[in-house]
């Protein structure tokens, strides 16, 4: 697999080319300005996308990919991505870790009482970003969110270290917290309460998500931003692939 869809060359590609070196004198604030962020730009790579590389089907394909940004010593946390809902105020963007992906979908775990719960309560259509910058790769899933079942968080519960555990039962996810003390004793209750050793039961407002998938685009930066972006869109019989203006 590696060897027909080889790693960029990423010790030149992550560099960032900056017009205007970062040298220059910056505000009295010590921060950049307008000028050095504009010309913060990158020349991006060779490396193509081609419909006859790609996987016939998406979720294939994303396996090759986290696969490679995984062995990628410059991505940190390769399985992080974007979550993005809606709710009656408006988007929200916020990272989680992908848990799995199959051909059913791609999951997450959470507080079903945060506020991303509330949002896909009211609206389960979200997406999904894979920010792979260093490998000059995006992948954005858009799709619909649905709770994974109870056995299916408690079988990842289980495998989550204790202290995570205890974490998950202290925290009420996204509502107003007093202070730090209370949030410690809390997590100190819970810790004596199912002490390290014993098995942690699940919280009744701890899950997962799956995310159904709809559309998934394959995005690779190229010279002169002529970028490769291929979309899959879901269809009765399959997958159908376009190939998108950058
Ligand atoms: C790298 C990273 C990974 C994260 N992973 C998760 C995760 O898997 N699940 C989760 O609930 N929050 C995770 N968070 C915290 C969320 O970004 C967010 O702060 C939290 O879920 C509350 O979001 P909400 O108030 O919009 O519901 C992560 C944050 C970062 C920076």
């Amino acid at each position: 697999m590696r060897g027909t869809n080889p790693l960029p060359q990423i010790a030149e590609s992550a560099k960032v080319t900056l017009d205007t070196p970062m040298s220059t004198p910056r505000e009295a604030n010590g921060e950049l300005n307008r000028d050095q962020i504009r010309a913060m730009r990158r020349s991006y790579g060779e490396l193509g996308l081609t419909e006859t590389d790609l996987a016939g089907d998406p979720i294939t394909q994303f396996h090759r990919w986290l696969l490679e940004a995984a062995q990628n010593p410059v991505i940190v946390e390769p399985n992080a991505m974007v979550l993005s809902t809606v709710d009656e105020v408006g988007p929200q963007s916020r990272t989680v870790l992908l848990k799995d992906v199959g051909a059913d979908g791609f999951s997450f775990f959470t507080n079903y009482g945060s506020n991303k719960a509330r949002a896909i309560a009211q609206n389960p259509q979200v997406s999904l970003l894979f920010p792979w910058y260093a490998m000059e790769r995006q992948v954005i899933v858009r799709g619909s969110a649905e709770k994974v079942s109870e056995r299916a968080s408690a079988d990842y519960f289980a495998t989550r270290p204790w202290g995570s555990q205890i974490g998950a039962w202290a925290s009420s996810q996204s509502h107003d917290l007093e202070s730090r003390e209370h949030l410690q004793a809390r997590y100190d209750e819970f810790a004596e309460r199912y002490p390290e050793g014993t098995p942690v039961p699940l919280p009744p407002h701890w899950g997962g998500y799956l995310v159904v998938p709809r559309g998934i685009e394959f995005w690779q930066g190229r010279y002169s931003r002529l970028h490769d972006r291929l979309l899959y869109t879901s269809t009765a019989s399959g997958w159908d692939l376009t190939r998108l203006h950058p």
